[in-house]
């Protein structure tokens, strides 16, 4: 994670954005250690990466690179404003020692259009593409990661990463809301998934699908009631968190985290 001091939106890359907004850096900072203790309460290691001035959307660290078993897909970013970002990451891993740190050729942002099931096809990864990241990127992180892609193409602008449509539940088991997907993609999910929990447009609209699940509990946007209770339904506890400063940028829970598969 990485904390939102520099926080700001100056500039719209998604249609959530809007420059003349003014956003409470305090309250942000506040919200996102929230988030960050709730992860420790449930028992999880959060290594905290330093904020840089200029870089107001680096607090979105789950686009800053994708990993899977110690081996880390690096990010490209489709807009100038963020490109700066993905060397950090690469730092970041450098650091820990333990990664092999893979540099990519082709337009990807990360966590962000990559979710990863281990428990499908020996490891399947959900790759997002139409706006961000470019479909050529998923050819690469199969050959990097040797795990296969399964490509989905997104359609609706307010969604324009996966993971704000998309999530991995547990090892097997996805949430998703149809209606950011081209009518093909949402065919091969009804398919692959037909046990997935399916969100409506509100849930979507409320952050709710940009959670993270450790498979037992889904940490998720407090204004997604609704997807909250449909997930204590399929079993899972859902903890929500209050991010709405960051809701000003376009992100919320799973944005602001880069999961280290290890
Ligand atoms: N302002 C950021 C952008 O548009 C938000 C990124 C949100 N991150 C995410 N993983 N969806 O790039």
């Amino acid at each position: 994670m990485c904390a939102p001091e520099f926080f700001t939106v100056g500039y719209a890359i998604n249609p959530w954005m809007d420059p003349g907004t003014t956003v409470d850096v305090e309250l942000a900072v506040k919200q996102w250690t929230r988030l960050r203790e709730t992860l420790v309460d449930l028992g999880h290691t959060v290594h905290v990466m330093q904020a840089q001035p200029g870089l107001p959307d680096m607090v979105f660290a789950a686009n800053g690179a994708f990993s899977v078993e110690g081996v880390v897909y690096g990010a490209r970013f489709r807009h100038p404003q963020r490109s700066a970002e993905a060397d950090h990451h690469k730092a970041f891993y450098a650091e820990q020692k333990s990664w092999r740190f893979v540099a990519p050729t082709e337009v990807n942002e990360g966590e962000g259009d990559f979710a990863y099931l281990p428990g499908r096809l020996g490891g399947l990864v959900l790759a997002g593409h139409g706006f961000r990241t470019d479909l050529r990127a998923h050819a690469e992180v199969q050959v990097v990661l040797g795990r296969a892609v399964l490509s989905l193409q997104l359609t609706d602008p307010r969604f324009y990463h996966l993971d704000v449509a998309l999530a991995a539940l547990d090892d097997h088991t996805i949430t998703y809301y149809p209606g950011a997907f081209a009518e093909p993609t949402r065919q091969i999910l009804r398919n692959a998934f037909p046990d997935a929990v399916v969100a409506d447009e509100e849930d979507a609209l409320a952050f709710g699908l940009n959670l993270i699940s450790d498979g037992k509990h889904a940490v998720l946007n407090s204004e997604a009631t609704g997807l909250a209770a449909k997930l204590r339904a399929a079993g899972y506890e859902p903890v929500p968190v209050e991010l709405s400063e960051l809701k000003k940028g376009g992100g919320s829970v799973r944005c602001c985290i880069a999961e280290l598969r290890g």
